[in-house]
């Protein structure tokens, strides 16, 4: 945090709004990587359904035009015609189409792991259609299945051996598991499978275009409100903040900013202006009045030193001048307590004022004896009283030597 907290505000501004922004490209990338994922896959599912259905309906309309031509010519069984209309449909395509059974006739068809599992489903409970996405030798794929039920037609050449035209009979002797299927029972499906990989290779284009647009507008969002923020708010902080440190480097408050709008910023300029104008104001009337004191103290009858808590001369006048028999710029700077007979007495008064607020030497007269610069002492009375100025209190004793 003590890291973060040197940053600067354009900096920590960049940080945070990237992260916000990442985190909202990354949810809205992943949501519409699974948008389209699950699109992909619906339609893949959707073209799978339509190439099974063509085939079933190919076949089906075979098996009912169809009697004895296949005797004559093979190419005429429904399954086998069914067959070649489904590779000529699905060239050059990512679909493979097969037709298989439990109860093969071709070893063509027999089915693998996945469709004999289905095929046992379809078998033992109705089922419309099946897919699902396998894995095999570590590379996905879409399996999709659509049941072939069998009807009077399909009978002729699956029902009994005895009914079954010569070139079936001739192919498949009695016994033959083939044989035997009631209306109604699953004979085999049409199975479709597609492989992921070309699927979802749209999808992994898609997401690197995605992360390059996120990237470009994330880079110009932080150029560009980067600029704003400098602009409309770091450079007037600054130019205040400039001024403020130039003000109490030099105490000159005669300095005012430009204002230049309604906002926040130009409120806090507004602000600056106003307190520098006060500061002057006061300053002004600090000196008018300092000026007055000295000179009112200047024309005073008796002898007035002025000091700070630490015992520092600040103003004196003519008559404390002649007084302790020392110059004006000779008195200014010393401390009155090297000027008195007990100095550590009122030292004491000092602290005593600062500890409890208050002192018996201070507000009421009281006999001292006060030494000049020839180490002659003198007895006067003196009367201190305190005034407040800027940061600290000053002191002002006035004497009056006792004949
Ligand atoms: C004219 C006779 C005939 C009719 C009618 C017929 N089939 Fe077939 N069927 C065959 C022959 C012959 C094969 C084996 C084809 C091959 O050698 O690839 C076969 C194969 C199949 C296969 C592929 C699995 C396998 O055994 O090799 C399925 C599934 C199938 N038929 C279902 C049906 C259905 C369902 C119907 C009714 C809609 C039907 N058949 C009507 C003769 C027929």
């Amino acid at each position: 945090m003590t890291f973060f907290s040197r940053l600067r505000v354009n900096t920590k501004f960049n940080i945070i709004s990237s992260l916000l922004l990442i985190a909202l490209f990354v949810a809205l990338a992943y949501s519409s990587y699974r948008r389209d994922q699950s699109l992909i896959m619906k339609g893949a599912v959707d073209t799978a359904r339509t190439i099974s259905r063509q085939i079933i309906e190919t076949r089906d309309y075979l098996s009912r035009i169809v009697t004895t031509e296949p005797e004559y010519n093979e190419n005429l069984i429904p399954q086998v015609a069914a067959s070649r209309v489904a590779r000529q449909l699905t060239q050059g395509s990512n679909y493979y189409v097969r037709q298989v059974s439990l109860r093969y006739r071709n070893p063509d068809n027999r089915p693998d792991d996945f469709e004999t599992a289905q095929l046992t489903t379809f078998r033992d409970v109705k089922a419309a259609e099946t897919w699902q996405v396998t894995v095999e030798k570590g590379k996905k794929s879409l399996r999709y299945l659509l049941p072939m039920v069998s009807d009077q037609s399909c009978l002729v050449c699956h029902g009994s051996y005895d009914t079954a035209p010569a070139f079936v009979q001739r192919r498949f002797p009695r016994g033959h598991f083939s044989y035997g299927y009631k209306v109604g029972e699953v004979i085999g499906a049409v199975s479709v499978s597609v492989p992921m990989e070309g699927l979802y290779h749209e999808i992994g284009s898609n997401l690197k275009r995605d992360i390059l647009y996120d990237g470009l507008v994330l880079a110009a969002f932080i150029l560009i409100s980067g600029w704003i923020i400098r602009r409309t708010i770091l450079t007037p902080v600054k130019a205040v903040a400039a001024s403020i440190a130039e003000v109490a480097h030099s105490g000159n408050f005669s300095e005012r900013l430009e204002q230049r709008g309604e906002d926040e910023i130009g409120a806090l300029i507004a602000s600056f202006n106003e307190l520098m104008a006060e500061l002057d104001r006061r300053t002004i009337q600090r000196i008018e009045s300092e000026d007055r004191y000295r000179n009112f103290i200047e024309i005073a009858q008796s002898p007035i030193i002025t000091f700070m808590s630490d015992g520092k001369i600040v103003i004196s006048n003519q008559k404390a001048e002649k007084l302790f028999g020392l110059t004006k710029q000779e008195l200014l700077g010393q401390s009155i307590f090297d000027f008195m007979e007990k100095g550590v007495v009122l030292q004491g008064a000092m602290r005593d004022y600062f500890s409890a607020g208050s002192s018996d030497l201070i507000g009421t007269t009281t006999l001292q004896k006060v030494r000049d610069v020839c180490g002659r002492l003198f007895e006067v009375e003196m009367v201190i009283s305190v005034s407040q100025s800027d940061q600290s209190p000053m002191f002002s004793a006035i004497l009056r030597t006792v004949k």
